[in-house]
Parts: structure tokens; C-alpha cells; sequence
């Protein structure tokens, strides 16, 4: 087994040593090898995402990722910026299927900005499809209108499309997560208005019926927002699109008071994945030592689980982090009155020391 280390910019570099220190202390039998990504890879190598990092990223059953980007690269020419890096790596390895749970830790209740008993106990799973939809649909670009309210003036567009294959797939994706978990599935649209979005809401109906035993409802996208915030512990698994599942993800991470804490996976046909935190690379705190490494600890155990297979070695990590957190140690992202306050590399220590203890005491 291989993994592809690939820290990025930014906090990126502190959250993936720590991550990568947990996964050392597991003693498991896999090769890590670490390639620059990003803005990392563009000052090096003229690109964000050169031909020996995809190279690598191909050749191993999993891509533990930290992040990229920087305000410094904004003015770069598109295909040369940090995020292509990110999105370049979707695309070359079909990870088409993008989980993002959204937990709310017992211990961290308080740091949410909605009321405790609307969040207590919260644990949704957004499943975000991440290969097509407007993010990559052609034609795309600028021009000048032939028709519209302007004719004649410079114009962008874009491309919303799903084939039928894709809608397929994610929706299978959704119906068997949801069997695992509380059999609730709420696919999130705009058919109101969007040709596309009414394809997508046909097909997941009809896929809906393979699995009888899971209850489907639909939602729209705008009132799924409103949904979120309103009453979130309705929700179990959601699948939506690329672009809505981009903005819908950032919320419910958000309920959760710590985006810091929130793991994401993608996963191609094969569960070959990319695992990274939901957060970005927070350039406002780079090298300061003061990042949350929990969000990308605990992806690495969403990897050991679903790409690695070695559930057991992923329990660990989580019921480690679970016991640091029933400690009190706290990053200053989730920092409240009478816990104590750490920095990364100390709140990687103790995720360390709670599992070789664990170890020891069997
Ligand atoms: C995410 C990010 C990316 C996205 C960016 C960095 C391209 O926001 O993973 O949610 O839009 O998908
Ligand atoms: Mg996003």
C-alpha cells in the first residue's frame, strides 16, 4: 500500500506532519511518499500541479492532501493558480464521489454559532458530487454576445451538465451510504429552474426505487439553506451537486462551530481517494504554529478506512481524538473558557500518546 503525502501551502505543511506522525505511531506496513502541490509546486516546478505529483497520485491507493492556495497566487492566470492543483486531481483520478461528514463533537457544542440543542448530537453527511456540474462543464470562457440583454458587449459563461452515467453513480453512492446509516437520503436540486436539476431529480428518483428500504425526499437548493441552519438534525445524507454540495458543505461545516474538526474523502470507482480536510490552507496563520491538525488527523482515518482497509487503525485515531478533546486540549479555532489552549504539533503529540497508550493498556 502507498500513500501520496502531499501538504500544499499554507497551514497545509503543519496539519499534514502531525496527520502523518499519527499515521508513524500506527506501525501499519504502507509506503509514504511526499510530492509538492499548489502554490509549493508552482514556485518549484512552474506549475501547481506537475506531471510528478499526478504521477504519483495515480500510482498510490491514496492521496492524503493538506491545501492549497494564497491570496499571493490570485493574480496568476487560471490554469497556473493554486486550486487547479486540487481540481486537476479530481479530475485525473475520477474521484467523483466527495463525502463530507458534519459532526458536532459533545465537547464543542458551544463553540457553534446556533443554539446547543439545535446542534447537539448533529452528524449529517453531505455527499457532494465533485467531477462534473458547472465546475467542469464545456464550453466555458469570454466573448462577445450575439444575443441576450447586451448583444455585442464582452461576456463569460459557463456550462451546468450531468450526463445521466454521473447522476447514476453519486445517487448509488448516496442510497448505499444511507443503508449504513439511518436510511434517510434528501437529494438537493433547483429543478424549479434548471433543466439540468430536474434531469438529476428524475434519475435519483428512479435510482431511489432499487432501494426501497432507504426514504428519499428532494429538496431545493435555497430552502435546503434555510433547512440547514433552521433545523439541521433533520438531515442525514444529502447528495447534491458540485456547486451546491461547494456552498451547502461549507454551512453544515459550519453548524458544527469547528471547521477545523471536519475530514472530507473522494473516492473514484476503484476507492482509490483523496483524503484532505474541509478547511483551506487560512494563509492569515501559516507558520504560526497554530493550526487545528484534527480536520486532516481524522481524514486520515476516513483513508485507513475506506481506502486502506484497516477500520480498526481508523477506530483508533478517532477514539484518540474523541479522548484528547474529553481532555481539554483545544486548538485556538475551538478554544473556549477553561480548556487549554495548544498548538498544532502539542495537539498531535497528545492524539499520539492517547493511541500508543491505548496500545499498551490493549
Ligand atoms: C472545496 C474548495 C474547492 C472547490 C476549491 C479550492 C477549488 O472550495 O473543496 O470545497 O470549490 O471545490
Ligand atoms: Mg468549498
Amino acid at each position: 500500500m502507498k500513500i501520496a503525502v502531499l501538504p500544499g501551502d499554507g497551514i497545509g505543511t503543519e496539519i499534514v506532519a502531525e496527520a502523518v506522525k499519527v499515521l508513524d505511531v500506527l506501525d501499519l506496513k504502507f509506503e509514504m511518499e511526499s510530492a509538492l502541490v499548489g502554490g509549493a509546486a508552482y514556485e518549484a516546478h512552474g506549475h501547481p500541479l506537475p506531471e510528478s505529483t499526478l504521477k504519483l497520485a495515480k500510482e498510490s491507493d491514496a492521496v492524503l492532501f493538506g491545501a492549497v492556495g494564497d491570496w499571493k497566487y490570485d493574480k496568476l492566470d487560471r490554469p497556473l493558480r493554486p486550486e487547479q492543483a486540487i481540481l486537476g486531481l479530481r479530475k485525473n483520478l475520477g474521484l467523483f464521489a466527495n463525502f463530507r461528514p458534519a459532526i458536532c463533537y459533545e465537547q464543542l457544542v458551544d463553540a457553534s454559532s446556533l443554539k446547543p440543542e439545535l446542534i447537539a448530537g448533529l452528524d449529517i453527511l453531505i455527499i457532494r458530487e465533485l467531477t462534473g456540474d458547472i465546475y467542469f462543464g464545456q464550453p466555458r470562457g469570454r466573448r462577445t454576445a450575439v444575443d441576450g440583454h447586451f448583444p455585442g458587449a464582452e461576456e463569460a459563461f459557463d456550462t451546468m451538465r450531468y450526463s445521466r452515467p454521473e447522476v447514476e453513480r453519486i445517487a448509488r453512492v448516496a442510497f448505499e451510504a444511507a443503508r449504513k446509516r439511518s436510511k434517510r437520503v434528501t437529494s438537493v436540486d433547483k429543478a424549479n429552474v434548471l433543466e439540468t436539476f430536474q434531469f438529476w431529480k428524475d434519475i435519483v428518483t428512479e435510482i431511489g426505487k432499487e432501494y426501497p428500504d432507504v426514504e428519499l425526499d428532494h429538496m431545493y437548493v435555497d430552502n435546503a439553506a434555510m433547512q440547514l441552519v433552521k433545523a439541521p438534525k433533520k438531515f442525514d445524507v444529502v447528495v447534491t451537486g458540485n456547486m451546491f454540495g461547494d456552498i451547502l458543505s461549507d454551512e453544515a461545516a459550519m453548524l458544527t462551530g469547528s471547521i477545523g474538526m471536519l475530514p472530507s474523502a473522494s473516492l473514484n470507482a476503484s476507492n482509490q481517494g483523496l483524503y484532505e480536510p474541509s478547511h483551506g490552507s487560512a494563509p492569515d496563520i501559516a507558520g504560526k504554529g497554530v493550526a487545528n491538525p484534527l480536520a486532516t488527523i481524522l481524514s486520515a482515518a476516513m483513508m485507513l478506512r475506506f481506502s486502506l482497509n484497516q477500520p480498526e487503525a481508523a477506530d483508533r485515531i478517532e477514539s484518540a481524538v474523541k479522548h484528547v478533546l474529553a481532555s481539554g486540549l483545544r486548538t485556538g479555532d475551538i478554544w473556549s473558557e477553561g480548556t487549554k489552549r495548544v498548538g498544532a504539533r502539542e495537539m498531535g503529540d497528545a492524539v499520539v500518546a492517547a493511541i500508543t497508550k491505548k496500545t499498551i493498556t490493549g
